[in-house]
């Protein structure tokens, strides 16, 4: 028979072993999404073993309510781990709620405790932070981010494309890196995806964003069937007086079967939009159709944005390229029409016949930024930027929105001085 202490001994070896061989040890990657329904919170995240919850509360010394994550044993590239989706419910508007992840029956091992805001009642409006072409490495525009969450600067973030450059390198230890970077941003601050050609890896179809997918697996699971989707790829919300429609524009790996129901989703979507309750109409995606392996007239897209309830969609942020680009307001059904569509100031769109298109792909990653921005304005651009940065949306009111780009981090050798900023106030 075995003694006492040799049992003893032999357990913690191969609990040690276990832990040694668990990874991550504590919960990690977690970030928030909005679900599209009012009163909730979705939260991601990655753990060793399934059986996590997240415990939140207004108390931080008391998060007396709890649910179950639902985990998923994921492999992507050689890396396996538990990737959880979980939900928070009940929650008041204008609210600060405490949360945490991690196992019920023991503290040991839980995240630490973030706080986020339900439908925050900001002053002047809610804003919306929004970049794309965010890399692990060379990620300039995020520290500055990073101090505006923390400061409260925003109370949404978009991230229109391309991460960490790229998800899938090394056994995804760069998307791993990656995601714990983002997240003391996106563990208080909801965090809303839309796909790049940077996750489209592997084969045409189901596989070939499996990164994000996988990654993202809470916006498909609550925002992606609330919208009708069941999709991170593409999906919808309303937050305030925003409908926010995220849609994929890698349509080059993407299967027919899916581009067929993404641009059946998107029309139907749009058409059921209703401006008194959500005035603001704003699409998302990684590429406009000015871009590579795009063709919105062909394909449907540039269709889809012109009717969004009674008017087209009001603005359409993107990324792909690495610099900042304002355009004018631009009818995608092809052959190009542009539309100033203001008086004679520029930084002023008023009821605008297409949508107003936003480049914001210069948050910083290693392939650097486009080292030139000299030829706006031109025709149909307003302003350029080949400084690092990201912009932020604040939605004043029913009719009235102003976005702000600001640089985070001087371009070495570019034409834009260390301070450039390009605002603009749009009316519908
Ligand atoms: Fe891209």
């Amino acid at each position: 028979m075995m003694g006492r202490n040799s049992l003893s001994k032999s357990m913690i070896l191969a609990v040690g072993a276990a832990a040694a061989a668990s990874y991550p040890p504590v919960p990690e990657q977690i970030h928030l999404s909005l679900t599209g329904a009012r009163g909730e919170m979705a939260v991601d995240f990655v753990t060793a073993a399934p059986g996590a919850y997240v415990f939140w509360g207004v108390d931080a010394a008391r998060l007396a309510s709890s649910s179950p994550a639902t985990a998923t044993n994921t492999t992507l590239n050689g890396w396996t781990a538990w990737l959880n989706t979980a939900l928070v419910t009940g929650l008041a508007p204008n609210t600060t709620y405490y949360y945490c992840v991690g196992l019920n029956y023991t503290v040991v091992g839980r995240s630490e405790i973030y706080a986020f805001v339900n439908e925050p009642a900001r002053e002047g409006g809610a804003v919306w932070a929004m970049f794309a072409d965010l890399g692990y490495i060379n990620s300039l525009a995020f520290t500055r981010l990073l101090v505006d969450a923390q400061s409260g600067g925003f109370d949404y973030v978009g991230h229109w494309g391309d991460f960490a450059y790229d998800m899938d390198d090394d056994n995804s230890r760069v998307g791993n890196a990656f995601m714990n970077m983002i997240q003391p941003v996106a563990a208080q601050i909801p965090y809303l995806p839309s796909v790049g050609n940077h996750e489209a890896v592997g084969e045409q179809g189901g596989s070939a964003f499996i990164q994000y997918v996988s990654r993202f697996a809470g916006v498909a699971r609550f925002a992606g069937a609330r919208s009708g989707s069941g999709s991170n790829l593409w999906y919808s919300l309303n937050e305030g007086l925003v409908h926010l429609v995220v849609f994929c524009t890698e349509t080059w790996i993407m299967t027919d079967a899916q581009v067929r129901a993404q641009l059946a989703w998107l029309r139907a979507d749009l058409a059921a939009v209703d401006r008194a309750a959500t005035p603001w109409v704003v699409a998302a995606a990684h590429k406009h159709a000015g871009m590579d392996q795009t063709n919105f007239t062909s394909s449907g897209l540039g269709d889809a944005l012109m009717t969004a309830g009674s008017a087209p969609v009001d603005l359409f942020f993107v990324g792909h390229q690495h610099a900042y680009y304002r355009y004018y307001a631009i009818d995608m059904r092809g052959p190009t029409m542009y539309y100033a569509c203001n008086n004679s100031d520029a930084s002023v769109y008023t009821r605008c016949p297409a949508p107003v298109i936003v480049v914001t792909g210069a948050a910083g990653n290693n392939e650097a930024n486009s080292p030139t921005c000299g030829t706006a304005p031109t025709v149909y651009l307003h302003a350029c930027s080949a400084n690092y940065g990201y912009g932020k949306l604040r939605v004043v009111n029913a009719s009235t929105a102003v976005w702000r780009w600001e640089t985070a981090v001087h371009r070495e050798g570019a034409p834009d001085p260390p301070t450039y900023a390009d605002e603009f106030t749009i009316h519908r």
